[in-house]
């Protein structure tokens, strides 16, 4: 709804600890794979958030049956598939319903699908996709205004991707699944969505090695079966607390995450003088000391993530001296300067980096969420700011965080969704 809001007073320290909720990008890609087979796929550990939703819709408008036996799983089964094509209005609200293509043409040898949506983060193109489907035997068409892609079965391909994309590695794995040979992928992306979806592809009887490396081999097999599969924790929510605890001076406990995978975060925020302790499954974020100013880069896995930069963003406008955040994946992610600078940040934009002088005493205002990370930089700037903060279209946050308000009042933040 474009209408709710948030209303935060800022200025409270955070202290407790937060949950981990299952990964989005993990949730999606899991659920368009289970398009390849017939049988029911059971997923745990899923995010309550609208993207999951409108993945679910986009699964159910090409006759795959979704159920929710609770709010954490998920039944899926494509036993009978009506449909190879979503409909536009449906994947123009999510960027991952383009993830239907792989599984539909490997598996029926055909499929369609619109150029998708998602967040205006920059030029979002679908190439590496539609190169690498051609590279394995389709043939690719525009029909209107959607790309189609036919091939009577997909053969194995060497696949350089120009780019690591991360839907793109996750789109031609699937596909490459059921080719008939072997497929290497080439400057693949490494993030760790993408060995999550490989061991529960691999779980379905797929030969798949090397996911979470830049070379990934897929040796196609005839038929894939249904499994069940736990959804990993979301690394950037769990950064998302790891820098409120920080912003706001909080001691917080980050649980059920693997801190591993959120080792560039660890490490710059550190560098910032955060106190950060990794346990098993844990973070324990303190921020009592005072911040210094960093340099930092949004590049692929496992670099800093891109999804983490305007969160990142916002903490360093506490920080003493001059910040350099360069984003390096995306051609438009640095919206939400001008929403800090509402908020008394001093911060500029030049191209694709922000340079930020702090540190500043924000101060509440009205501000628009512009897409989901720039939205939860602002709810962060809110925690830190004096006064109270109103953030608008926080539809955008609910896409991808599960119950941030909720978490972040049972951590002391005043924070309600109106
Ligand atoms: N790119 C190309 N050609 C392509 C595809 C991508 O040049 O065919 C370029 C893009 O222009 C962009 C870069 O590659 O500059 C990265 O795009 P990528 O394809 O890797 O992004 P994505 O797969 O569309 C996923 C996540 C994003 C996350 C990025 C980068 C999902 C559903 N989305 O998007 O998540 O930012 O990878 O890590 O997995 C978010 O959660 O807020 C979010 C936007």
């Amino acid at each position: 709804m474009a209408g709710e809001r948030y209303i935060i007073e800022g200025g409270r320290r955070l202290q407790g600890t937060a949950e981990v909720s299952g990964s989005k990008n993990a949730a999606v890609a899991a659920m368009a794979a289970s398009l390849l087979v017939p049988e029911e796929c059971h997923l745990e550990n899923v995010p309550a958030i609208g993207d999951v939703s409108f993945m679910a819709e986009v699964l159910e408008s090409l006759g795959a049956e979704v159920e929710r036996p609770s709010s954490s799983t998920l039944r899926l089964r494509a036993a009978r598939i009506t449909a190879f094509s979503p409909p536009t209005e449906q994947v123009v609200n999510l960027r991952a319903s383009f993830m239907v293509m792989g599984p539909l043409l490997a598996r029926f040898g055909q499929a369609a699908c619109s150029p998708p949506g998602g967040d205006v983060i920059g030029q979002r193109p679908i190439d590496v996709h539609l190169a690498g489907f051609a590279a394995m035997g389709a043939d690719i068409r525009r029909q209107g205004e959607k790309f189609l892609a036919e091939a009577k079965r997909l053969r194995g391909a060497r696949i350089f991707m120009d780019y690591p994309s991360v839907l793109g590695t996750q789109n031609l794995t699937m596909a490459a699944t059921l080719a008939k040979g072997t497929t290497v992928i080439v400057n693949a992306a490494a993030e760790p969505e993408i060995a999550s979806l490989a061991e529960m592809l691999n779980k379905m009887g797929a030969r798949i090695q090397g996911a979470g490396s830049h070379t990934i081999e897929i040796e196609g097999v005839d038929a894939l079966h249904g499994t069940s599969q736990r959804i990993i924790p979301d690394r950037i929510e769990a950064g998302t607390f790891a820098i409120a605890a920080a912003i706001t001076g909080g001691d917080v406990r980050i649980c059920g995450l693997e801190p591993q995978r959120l080792y560039s975060l660890v490490a710059k925020l550190r560098e910032a003088g955060v106190k950060v302790d990794e346990g098993e499954d844990v973070l324990h974020v303190r921020g009592d000391g005072q911040l210094t100013a960093v340099t930092i880069q949004a590049v692929p896995y496992p670099g800093l993530a891109t999804d983490l930069q305007a969160p990142m963003a916002a903490l360093l406008t506490q920080a003493q001296g001059v910040s350099y955040v360069h984003e390096r994946v995306f051609d438009n992610r640095l919206l939400y300067v001008s929403e800090l600078r509402k908020m008394g940040a001093e911060v500029v934009s030049t191209g694709n980096t922000a340079i930020i002088s702090g540190p500043t005493s924000l101060v509440g205002t009205s501000v628009r969420a512009l897409d989901i990370r720039a939205g939860a930089a602002l709810v962060l700037a809110g925690l830190a700011a004096h006064g109270r903060t109103e953030i608008f279209d926080i539809y955008h946050l609910n896409r991808g965080y599960q119950c941030l308000d909720d978490k972040l009042r049972s951590l002391g933040a005043n924070i309600q969704s109106v």
